[in-house]
């Protein structure tokens, strides 16, 4: 069943030009309409007027993707984007259901206004069922490419895209989203992993690229930075096939561009068969001691508490597709050349056995301007174990960047 903040609509001939496309005008009477309906399914048609308040459109942005014809059933899905005391602003993006392609996204800026035309406040109810897919710690819930994902947003600027390995989720970033202010930083759980849905099926590094993409258009986001830790490096390959050209930069940590060998595929399938037989426990039992540094296990528990946590909550459904789509993943060795003139920041842990830093020195050589930052007292998760030179070094590398 759908969430509520999804409606889906058809394209009737009357909504289309002579070419039989729909027409521009027409998308504005549609994102209205999914509106209202989503109101209709959720708090009620009244629940601005039952507060006294009316939305008023300020200002209303479409960017028109591709053509949709009579018949084509569009899913409409709405997001609040901002939040003020009398305004907000609802981003809405419109796909094709039978074959997913995006047809357009908008964006609206509202201000509540009373009957005398005054800005009121935005009623707490309609704030409240916005908001009520919200994940933990501030966390927003947002649906996309079929999957509701827990998102981390903050900050205004330049838009910079963390994407975490496994089996992790996004607070691994916690620090970095914590400092990097001057940028808008945006922090997915990827499907299956945290709080986002975790589907028994439908997982490859091509569908968590599609996730990513997708949550950019649902944002507005045109043009990022992006910064994947291990699977999240994997992940980015494979967006960088797709869309390089919204790339403003790269920072890959403690990752590689090989695809599995024999060995490690049968490794993966093992894993796999533990994650099913003895649960999310027993693999991060298993994987504390490989992923983080013997400084950070002596030393700092708290971290070394964090991560196991952060493990053993993983759904095992997302344990097991994660484990397939990273053993099923291409070569992107070959893609590395090919990343010339994009900035670079390839980072690892000194003491990471996962990813070592043998294969982050072949990356950032084969990366033509790559920068290397090899980081003392850390092994597989710099981010958590030395948080503070993992946010300096990327905060120099977005200086270079703009
Ligand atoms: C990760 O941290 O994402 C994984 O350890 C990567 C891998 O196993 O290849």
């Amino acid at each position: 069943m759908l969430h509520p903040s999804e409606v889906d609509l058809t394209v009737y001939p009357d909504e289309c030009d002579a070419f039989g496309h729909l027409n521009q005008a027409s998308f504005l009477s549609l994102f209205e309409r999914a509106r209202w309906e989503m109101l209709v399914r959720g708090p009620g048609i009244d629940v601005f007027t039952r507060a006294g308040a009316w939305p008023a459109v300020r200002k209303t942005v479409i960017d028109y993707h591709a053509a949709a014809f009579p018949g084509d059933v569009l899913r409409f899905h709405q997001a609040l984007t901002h939040h003020g005391r009398t305004s907000f602003t609802m981003r809405q993006t419109a796909r094709r259901t039978k074959d997913d392609v995006l047809i357009a996204t908008a964006e609206f800026v509202f201000v509540c206004i009373s009957r005398e035309g005054r800005p009121i406040p935005v009623p707490a109810e309609f704030g409240d069922f916005m908001h009520a897919r919200r994940a933990s710690g501030g966390a927003q819930r947002l649906t996309v490419n079929g999957v509701s994902l827990a998102v981390e947003i903050r900050g205004d600027g330049p838009a910079i895209l963390f994407v975490h390995g496994y089996p992790f989720d996004r607070t691994i970033w916690r620090d970095q989203i914590d400092a990097l202010d001057g940028h808008r930083r945006i922090a997915p759980d990827l499907r299956g992993m945290g709080e986002s849905d975790a589907p028994d099926l439908g997982y490859g590094m091509a569908i968590y690229a599609d996730d990513l993409a997708a949550l950019l258009d649902t944002l507005g986001v045109d043009e990022v930075v992006l910064c994947g830790l291990s699977m999240g490096g994997y992940v980015i390959f494979e967006f960088l096939r797709r869309w390089r050209s919204r790339v403003r930069g790269l920072i890959l940590i403690d990752t590689r561009a090989e695809a599995d060998g024999a060995e490690a595929r049968r490794a993966r399938d093992a894993a796999a068969a533990t994650a099913r037989e003895s649960g999310a426990e027993a693999v991060a039992e298993a994987m504390l001691p490989k992923v983080l540094s013997a400084a950070t296990l002596e030393h700092d528990p708290e971290a070394a508490e964090r991560i196991r946590r952060i493990m053993a909550a993983t759904p095992v459904a997302g344990m097991v597709g994660a484990l397939a789509a990273m053993r099923d993943r291409h070569d992107s060795t070959g893609l590395l050349p090919t990343l010339a003139g994009l900035p670079t920041l390839v980072m690892v842990g000194e003491d990471d056995t996962v990813t070592p830093p043998d294969s982050a020195r072949r990356m950032a050589a084969a990366i033509p301007g790559a920068r290397l930052v090899v980081v003392p007292g850390a092994a597989h998760v710099p981010p958590v174990e030395q948080p503070a030179e993992t946010t300096t070094a990327i905060r120099e590398f977005l200086r270079i960047v703009g």
